[in-house]
């Protein structure tokens, strides 16, 4: 069966999200960060400081080639995934794609939590950066087969929405 793949800006709630649907599904989760992190002995951060943000998406473009693979499976891909055409060819030949949204008030909030965005390390500029990355993204995000605004919704009723989506899709009896 297809590949189930979460894609959106950061705070979206790509990660708690795809876990709770894998759960759902009794599907194995893979999220695209943590492997890239696991496999470098680094956090993201520390791979954005140590050799730039070329190499981290050198890193991030070969771990989607190798997810594409897979089958199947729930994977919580990075929010800048959409930035290589290369990457969403590959996703979608195996894979539904749903893109999460939200506010940027609620991006702001959730991702303000914890430090772990480098491209959001400048605090005082952190809404107009996020406001920029959103506007040069938007019409990539678009390409998902669904969209799901996560911005008052609680992770259950997200899980919902998205079980509603793939059912009526056929996706999950595995003929599409
Ligand atoms: C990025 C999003 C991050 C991570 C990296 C770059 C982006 O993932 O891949 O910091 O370009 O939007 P999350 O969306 O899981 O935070």
């Amino acid at each position: 069966m297809r590949n189930i793949v979460l894609i959106g800006f950061m705070g979206t709630g790509k990660t708690t999200i795809g876990r709770l649907l894998a759960n759902r599904l009794g599907r194995p989760f893979i999220d695209s960060d943590k492997k890239i992190e696991y496999e470098n002995g680094m956090s993201i951060r520390e791979i954005f400081n140590a050799y730039g943000e070329t190499y981290f998406r050198q890193q991030e473009r070969s771990m989607i080639a190798r997810l594409s693979h897979y089958n199947n499976t729930v994977i919580a891909a990075g929010g800048g995934v959409v930035l290589s055409a290369e990457n969403m060819v590959r996703l979608k030949r195996n894979g539904v794609i749903i893109a999460l949204t939200a506010s940027t008030e609620t991006i702001l909030e959730r991702t303000g939590r914890r430090n772990t965005r480098p491209l959001l390390d400048d605090f005082e500029k952190r809404e107009q950066i996020v406001n920029k990355l959103l506007k040069e993204r938007m019409e990539l995000y678009q390409k998902a087969d669904c969209h799901i605004d996560t911005s008052n919704s609680s992770p259950q009723q997200v899980i919902n929405e998205i079980m509603f989506f793939l059912r009526q899709g056929g996706y999950l009896r595995g003929r599409s």
